[in-house]
C-alpha cells in the first residue's frame, strides 16, 4: 500500500528555552545541519516521497523557507498548521485530506535514527494494522513504554509511566494502515489535553493489529529533548562524520542515492550553494554518482 508521510515538528521546545525563543527546536543544529534533516532523511531512505510537515503557525514559515516544496530533492512537501499542541495523534486529523485512502507514517521532527533502516522498510511493507518500535533505554519513564510477554508479544503500552513495566521506549516513528484517520476520530483528549499517540496505538493493540518490532542494539535512536541530549546527539553525529568522511542525513546526497534526483540535478543545486564544507562534500558525492560507496544510513 502506498504510504503518505508526516513529520510533526510541533511543540514549544520549552525545555530548550532560551535557544528555542527565536528558532524552533526542529531547526536547531545537530552538529552541521538542522535537526529536521535527520527525520526527513529517514523517511526518504524508506522510499517515501509524499510528505506533510505539520508545525506551529509561528514556526511553519521558517520550515517552509528551509525546505520549500521539496522539488529540489525530488520529493513533494506540503505544510499544515497545528494551532495548539493538542497531541501527536491530532496530526492524522490535520492531515486527513492529505492521507486520503492511503496508509500513513509519522515521524517526530526531533527524533534521530542512525543505523540500518531495514526495520523501517519492513514496517512500511506491512499490509494491514500498525507497526511501532521498541528501543531499550536507561530512562523509559520519559517515553511511551511497551511491555512484552514471554513469547515477545506486546501486551501493554503506557505513556510516560512513573513505574515503567519494561525498559523499552517507543520511538517517535509510527506506521499505520488506512484505518488511522477514522480511529483518531474516536480518540478523546487525555488528562493533559492531548490526543495521545499511545492511545491510538492501544486501539490497534486491542484489535490485535499492532506489530511491535524491537530495534537492535546496533541502532542509535537519539533524543534531542534537553540541552544535554541535544549536545550528545551533535557529538555522536560529529564523531561518525569525522571518522568516515561521510555525512549523515545529507538530504541532497540521500535524494541522489535514492534516485529521486539525477547527477545533473545535483550539479545545478551545487552551483547555488555557498562555498564551504557542505558544497565540497556534495561536489564529491556528485562526482562519484548515485551508487558509489556504502549506502547512507540514518
Ligand atoms: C512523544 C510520545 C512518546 C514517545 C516520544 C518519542 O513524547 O508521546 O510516546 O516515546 O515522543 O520521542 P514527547 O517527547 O512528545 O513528550
Amino acid at each position: 500500500m502506498t504510504k503518505k508521510a508526516i513529520i510533526l515538528a510541533g511543540g514549544a521546545g520549552s525545555r530548550l528555552f532560551p535557544i528555542t525563543k527565536i528558532v524552533c527546536k526542529q531547526l536547531l543544529p545537530v552538529y552541521d545541519k538542522p535537526m529536521i534533516c535527520y527525520p526527513l532523511a529517514t523517511l526518504m531512505l524508506g522510499g517515501l516521497r509524499d510528505l506533510l510537515i505539520i508545525s506551529t503557525p509561528k514556526d511553519l514559515p521558517m520550515l517552509r523557507d528551509f525546505l520549500g516544496d521539496g522539488s529540489q530533492l525530488g520529493i513533494k512537501i506540503q505544510y499544515a498548521e497545528q494551532a495548539k499542541p493538542k497531541g501527536i495523534a491530532e496530526a492524522f486529523l490535520i492531515g486527513a485530506k492529505f492521507i486520503g485512502d492511503s496508509g500513513a507514517c509519522l515521524i517526530l521532527g526531533d527524533n534521530i535514527f542512525y543505523g540500518k533502516l531495514d526495520f523501517f522498510r519492513e514496517a512500511l511493507a506491512i499490509k494491514s494494522g500498525a507497526c511501532i518500535f521498541g528501543y531499550q533505554v536507561r530512562d523509559p519513564q520519559r517515553y511511551g513504554v511497551v511491555e512484552f510477554d514471554k513469547s515477545g508479544k506486546a501486551i501493554s503500552l503506557e505513556e510516560k509511566p512513573k513505574k515503567p513495566k519494561s525498559h523499552f521506549a517507543v520511538p517517535g516513528l509510527y506506521v499505520y494502515d488506512q484505518k488511522v484517520v477514522d480511529l483518531c476520530k474516536t480518540l478523546r483528549p487525555s488528562a493533559r489535553g492531548e490526543l495521545e499517540i499511545t492511545d491510538l496505538n492501544l486501539l490497534y493493540l486491542k484489535k490485535n493489529e499492532l506489530h511491535v518490532k524491537l530495534l537492535s542494539r546496533g541502532m542509535a535512536w537519539l533524543d534531542t529533548g534537553t540541552q544535554t541530549s541535544l549536545l550528545e546527539a551533535g557529538n555522536y553525529i560529529a564523531t561518525i562524520e569525522h571518522r568516515q568522511g561521510l555525512k549523515v542525513a545529507c538530504l541532497e546526497e540521500v535524494a541522489l542515492r535514492m534516485k529521486f534526483i539525477t547527477q545533473s540535478n545535483l550539479a545545478k543545486i551545487i552551483e547555488q550553494l555557498p562555498n564551504g564544507d557542505y558544497r565540497d562534500y556534495l561536489r564529491m558525492v556528485c562526482d562519484e554518482g548515485p551508487t558509489a560507496g556504502p549506502e547512507p544510513v540514518g
